[in-house]
């Protein structure tokens, strides 16, 4: 199973995406991560920490500058661009580069191309893709199996994320799970409910534990398992593992 996770800045990506990874990989599954974002901060909300996080972003650096060697095949990507996050999800960073050689797998396929080009076999995979719905314009039918749309209570992200819905229909990019995040209330759930229709959409409340390990650069999975927020973004894995 592919997943990609979209939608607007701020709404939520990076966090559902690491919550998403840690409870399929808890649950069983061999999940590998892609940080698709040119700020790749995945490794934090993983619990990789902050250290791990930057020596990963280093090394994009190193490759744009010509100081890092490339990696000649997807494996030898992984290997490099990638660390082991808690649980057994492996992280790999694969931010479209400013400098790409064509055709190089690390650093020539944008991370639309990675994922319909490389077979993952039984792995689970969970993009968290760059903000907004460019990337959505370049993903190609096939390169995914779920889109995880997650969207806040605000007309701001409401208005990204109808449009990335369109898309998704248009370009038949796979099934569309629209997640409501940071919900305070119902006049919260009622606004996003209303641009995308009940039951299709799932809601994650705003949860002060879920910025507490933000401010902390920790996993909300680790240090806050219980959380309300953390446990609706659970169900969640758990009802995509269940239809897959
Ligand atoms: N359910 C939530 N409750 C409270 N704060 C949240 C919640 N989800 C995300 N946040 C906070 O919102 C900010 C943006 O989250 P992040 O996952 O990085 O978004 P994105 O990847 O979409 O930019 C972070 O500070 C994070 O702690
Ligand atoms: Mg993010």
């Amino acid at each position: 199973m592919k997943l990609a996770v979209v939608g607007k800045g701020g709404v939520g990506k990076t966090t559902t995406a690491a919550v998403l990874a840690r409870t399929l990989a808890r649950d069983g599954g061999t999940v590998v991560a892609l940080d698709c974002d040119t700020n790749p901060n995945l490794g934090i909300s993983l619990g990789i920490g902050d250290d791990e996080t930057e020596r990963l972003i280093g090394l994009r650096q190193s490759l744009d500058d010509g100081t890092q060697e490339h990696a000649p095949s997807w494996d030898s990507l992984i290997d490099v661009f990638g660390s082991d996050a808690p649980g057994g999800v492996r992280l790999a960073v694969v931010s479209a580069m400013d400098k790409p050689e064509p055709g190089c797998p690390c650093c020539g396929l944008s991370p639309e191309q990675l994922l319909r080009t490389v077979a993952f076999d039984e792995q689970t995979v969970i993009a968290d893709f760059e903000a907004g719905i460019g990337t959505l314009t370049r993903l190609e039918a096939g390169a995914v199996d779920v889109i995880v749309l997650v969207v806040a209570p605000t007309a701001k992200s409401i208005e990204v994320a109808r449009r990335a819905a369109e898309l998704v229909a248009e370009k038949q990019l796979g099934r569309l799970v629209v997640l409501g995040n940071q919900v305070r209330d119902d006049a919260d759930r009622a606004l996003i409910t209303a641009a995308f229709g009940e039951p299709d959409v799932a809601c994650v409340p705003h949860d002060e534990r879920i910025a507490d390990a933000d401010r902390r650069g920790v996993a909300p999975f680790d240090v806050a398992p219980d959380a309300d927020a953390v446990l609706a973004i659970a169900a969640l894995a758990g009802t995509l593992r269940a239809t897959a």
